[in-house]
């Protein structure tokens, strides 16, 4: 099966197309236009420049992706030999899967419409698919044998600049909601950081590269909610304390980083690994921009190691925790496979929707 998938729900505009065979979901396009410079000057994404953007980019795009012989040499390395396609040439896909949720309502009308457009005049059936699931499903790509056979329950945990969310999944696409975060997402959080410290937007990436050279120990953040029995997350308190610090203090811009990075991670490995216990999962899958981080990932898999040691850890390759639409693919792979489709009449955005809510 060959799916395409369209996102569009933020400031990325992609489109992937990921072949299920063989056991295993294979990335043989992943074509990701980031606006990043585009809104770097308003130190935030602007809605209505973000869907403009969207417009210009995702024609130019599908012609690439459809026109595109699939060039091996991006493959090498990744693939075995036996999984490349034979004559690496465009197939029509099988299914098209887009985010139509949550997000920027005007970003995301741009892909639901392509979508539309496309499932209509290709007579290709459509899946609509939540950003969210994306994430967690970015897990299984490009993976002969995507996790061992029995890896339920899962504990998901999503980690973006719009979501904080411990998700546990009793079998494939079965959600429930456990805890999430109370004021700021975490990515938001970094985000509010680096402007504080006057990094450029995203602040994410540049404070965990400050912190790599700042002392952790420098400043004692709070670690808020971390203590608390339930699984919710909140972030505004440290971010807070993190701004009255340096009003008030000349600590160097990356001993503050590592400290507040040192206090973000542990509250969230806390809180995960909590949950997962909790709840006896036998797999942590993690998604999300803040995935992405080195720290987290590189402390998060020593503590499962120590303190939970039968529960797998996979979280993505980091091309994978950024928004993608390979991703949305992988999701929509596991809706096809119940015959989830969308008639192209009735698909629509949900700008708020919640992972737990059915789409129709
Ligand atoms: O998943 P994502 O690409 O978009 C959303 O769905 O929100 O996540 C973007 C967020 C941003 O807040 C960004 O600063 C954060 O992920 N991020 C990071 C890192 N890389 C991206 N946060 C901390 N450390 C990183 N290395
Ligand atoms: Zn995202």
């Amino acid at each position: 099966m060959l799916i395409l998938g369209i996102e569009t729900s933020c400031d990325e505009t992609s489109l992937a197309l990921v072949e299920a065979k063989d056991g295993g979901l294979w990335t043989r396009q992943n074509l990701v236009s980031s606006q990043i410079n585009l809104h770097q000057k308003y130190g935030g994404v602007v809605p209505e420049v973000a869907a403009r953007r969207h417009v210009e980019k995702i024609g130019p795009l599908i012609t690439k992706l459809l026109k595109e012989r699939h060039s091996s040499t991006s493959l090498r390395g990744v693939y075995p030999d036996k999984y490349r396609g034979r004559n690496d040439k465009f197939n029509k896909p099988d299914v098209i899967a887009v985010t139509v949720g949550p997000g920027l309502a005007t970003a995301l009308l741009v892909g639901v419409e392509t979508a539309r457009a496309l499932s209509y005049l290709l007579k290709i059936p459509l899946i609509a698919v939540n950003h969210l699931e994306g994430h967690i499903y970015a897990n299984f790509l490009d993976k002969i044998a995507p996790l061992p056979q029995k890896i339920f329950p899962v504990m998901a945990l999503i980690i973006s600049g719009g979501h904080t969310e411990l998700i546990l999944m009793k079998n494939h696409l079965n959600y429930r909601l456990l805890g999430q975060t109370r004021d700021d997402a975490a990515g938001e959080c970094f985000d509010k950081v680096g402007k504080i410290l006057g990094l450029p937007y995203p602040g994410g990436p540049e404070v965990a590269k400050l912190a790599k050279t700042g002392d952790a120990t420098a400043v004692n953040f709070p670690r808020p909610l971390f203590d608390s029995p339930d699984f919710d997350f909140s972030f505004s308190g440290l971010k807070t304390a993190v701004l009255y610090h340096t009003q008030k203090n000349k600590t160097p811009s990356p001993d503050i980083c590592a400290s507040f990075q040192a206090a973000a991670i542990e509250t969230i490995i806390a809180k995960t690994l909590r949950a997962a216990r909790r709840f006896r999962a036998k797999t942590l899958l993690l998604g999300g921009g803040v995935a992405a981080n080195a720290a987290l990932r590189r402390q998060l898999k020593t503590a499962l190691r120590r303190q939970s040691p039968e529960t797998q850890c996979q979280i993505p390759a980091p091309r994978y925790c950024a928004d993608n639409a390979a991703m949305i693919a992988a999701a929509g792979y596991f809706h096809a496979l119940r015959k989830d489709f969308v008639p192209w009449q009735k698909i629509k955005i949900n700008p708020n929707w919640e992972l737990t809510q059915k789409f129709i």
